[in-house]
């Protein structure tokens, strides 16, 4: 039977959850769908999208899916890839190499119901090296773009089929630079696949009580709880879905955690009435053993994510707690970012998506009723069960803590297309009166949805923010072989700049530990915690005076999804104040702010 929802056929582009939330955002449901699910799963669906795709071009080699959608009597919409696919499917041809990106002007022909109510002209946003050249006999243009007055027509940016009920986009709608992408989307599910705006959060939420309660059947559920605002909505989810009595919360103090997080976590969970089953363990020390020598952030994430594990089945047996499945507060990004679609790259491995855990999920052993949502969504669901807003509102946390934040090292000089980088970045920056270096040390990045593990920047010298954020762009624009920029809030520019040997040990969490609460005080002090999505602070093993004392980087960044971010700016008595006081703790030499939007630094550094 067909339901009011639509698939999503994910291409492995960076916005195909991004179409799946834009369709949520107007009630009605979306599913991500892969590319060679069966037959019957499309018929079941009201409308099909096609998502756009880094890696497939259609110049690649053949690229795979299931071409049975087509003979499907189910609308299809395809949005960049997915336009070129749908075109070339019914007689188009598709040429390499008319490239358009970022801004374009679509001038609207004809009076397609994509389009309703649009004006003949919109702002739209293209990103693609491929073109659709010519259309079969069903299809005719509805759209062609120009840039500027001059700029000539690029043909066969939107094209149509009324009879067959498919159309193409070669822009991005999804985006929120296409100005009414929105109101193009609600024209292809409201209007030509006729769903129904009915899907909404308290829908959401009796859909999985009701899911929960069939996977779980008479268990129980042990959830890792760790205080952020995915395991608590999780937490009251289930609560809902199984009842108290058979719901264990586990919060693990895994030595990895803020200045007094535990003890503020458990208070809050007893003061939100969850404190039936709820359980804490101390097992800092065996983390911190499993640790021991690690320095590679892939490795130390895995040893994380393992050890979460090995913590949780200890306390299950200890606890006596029988039959129990492992819950867990997932959100979308963790899946997508660890790589757990068919075409995403591993960008990083997400705490609760290491290989053990992946085996449970085969067996059915893990509950995650929260696994299809961004933080987003979360939030607006946190708010609709009434959990506070404080809680509901907090920064986002990653499960293994400061453990990404902590940076180790084995001491050699890592220095790889230095050659090249130093009088690139040096040159770009001296353009604008500052002095650029690259730094001996690396950290993890994504380009072009690809992981990237490479060398950031630091800028020295005075600036407008604005500048600074343009020197950034023009570095990472310029030279390859560097995805992150920091800006150096120290007195001086350091003189020589020298990895340490360094590696997870908890005189340095501690450390760590202290400035990251001087942040954080800071924000709230200056009111502009809750105007900030993220601030880590990152200790990094590196000295800058000969004296052995490490480099502090702080991060506050500005995102609605995580997906993407950009830098957010701190006020100047803010700066002012953090250097004095970060400067004198001791064992730090060195600070400075992290200037990377996201792509292609990610929000953390591991
Ligand atoms: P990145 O660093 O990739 O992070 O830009 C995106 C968001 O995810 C958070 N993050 C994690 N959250 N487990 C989590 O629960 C993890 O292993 C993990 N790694 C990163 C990160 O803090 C940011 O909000």
């Amino acid at each position: 039977m067909r339901h009011d929802a639509i698939a999503v056929i994910d291409f492995g582009g960076q916005y195909a959850h991004l179409i799946a939330t834009k369709i949520r955002r107007l009630h009605v449901l979306a599913e991500i769908r892969q590319p060679d699910d069966a037959t019957d799963i499309f018929a079941r669906y009201q409308g099909i999208v096609l998502s756009g795709s880094p890696s497939l071009s259609s110049f690649g080699e053949d690229s795979q899916y299931n071409r049975a959608i087509y003979d499907l009597d189910v609308p299809i919409v395809g949005f960049c890839f997915g336009h070129q696919e749908l075109a070339k499917h019914y007689g188009g041809t598709v040429m390499h190499g008319r490239q358009e990106w970022g801004p374009a002007d679509l001038q609207i022909v004809g009076d397609s119901p994509l389009f309703t109510g649009l004006s003949k002209v919109e702002r739209v946003w293209m990103s693609h090296f491929d073109s659709v050249t010519s259309v079969g006999p069903a299809f005719e243009e509805i759209g062609y773009t120009t840039l500027g007055e001059s700029g000539a027509a690029h043909r066969f940016a939107a094209i149509g089929s009324n009879s067959l009920r498919r159309y193409g986009v070669q822009f991005h709608p999804e985006v929120d630079d296409t100005v009414h992408g929105d109101e193009m989307i609600a024209n292809f599910v409201l209007g030509i696949c006729g769903c129904r705006a009915s899907w909404t959060m308290e829908r959401y939420v009796e859909e999985r009580v009701e899911q929960v309660r069939r996977q779980v059947g008479d268990e129980s559920v042990f959830l890792l709880a760790s205080g952020g605002v995915d395991s608590t909505v999780a937490a009251r989810l289930l609560g809902m879905a199984i009842g108290p009595e058979r719901l264990h919360l586990l919060h693990v103090d895994n030595g990895l955690m803020r200045k007094d997080e535990s003890r503020d976590v458990m208070a809050m969970f007893r003061a939100f009435g969850l404190e039936q089953n709820l359980h804490f363990v101390d097992a800092s020390e065996t983390f911190l053993s499993a640790l021991a020598g690690a320095v590679e952030p892939e490795r130390k994430r895995k040893i994380i994510g393992n050890t979460f594990i090995e913590v949780f089945e200890r306390e299950a047996r200890r606890l006596g707690i029988e039959r129990h499945l492992l819950g867990q507060g997932t959100i979308y990004p963790d899946t997508i970012e660890t790589g757990g679609t068919k075409r995403a790259d591993t960008i990083k491995t997400h705490h609760n998506r290491v290989p053990i855990i992946e085996e449970m999920l085969a067996q059915g052993r893990v509950v995650e009723p929260l696994a299809d949502l961004y933080k987003v969504e979360v939030r607006e669901l946190g708010e609709k069960l009434d959990i506070p807003h404080e809680m509901t509102w907090r920064h986002p946390f990653p499960g293994p803590g400061l453990g990404v934040r902590l940076l180790c090292s084995g001491g050699s000089e890592s220095r790889d297309g230095f050659d090249a980088i130093e009088p690139a970045v040096a040159a770009v920056a001296s353009r604008h009166g500052l002095d650029a270096r690259a730094l001996p040390i690396k950290s993890v990045g994504v380009k072009a949805d690809l992981r990237s593990y490479e060398h950031p920047v630091m800028l020295c010298g005075d600036a407008p923010w604005e500048r600074l954020l343009e020197v950034a762009g023009q570095l990472f624009k310029g030279v390859p072989g560097i995805n992150r920029c920091i800006w150096n809030l120290g007195l001086s520019a350091p003189a020589r700049v020298r990895p340490l040997a360094a590696s997870v040990t908890k005189d340095r969490l501690d450390l760590l530990r202290e400035a990251d609460h001087l942040v954080m005080e800071g924000l709230r002090r200056h009111g502009i915690y809750g105007d900030i999505w993220q601030c880590p602070t990152v200790l990094v093993p590196m000295e800058v005076d000969g004296t052995g004392r490490e480099f502090v980087i702080v991060r506050p960044v500005h995102s609605e999804r995580a997906m993407t971010a950009t830098p957010a700016h701190l006020p100047t008595p803010l700066l002012d104040e953090l250097r004095a006081q970060i400067l004198a703790l001791p064992g730090v030499s060195g600070l400075a702010l992290d200037i990377t939007t996201k792509p292609p630094g990610t929000i953390e550094w591991e």
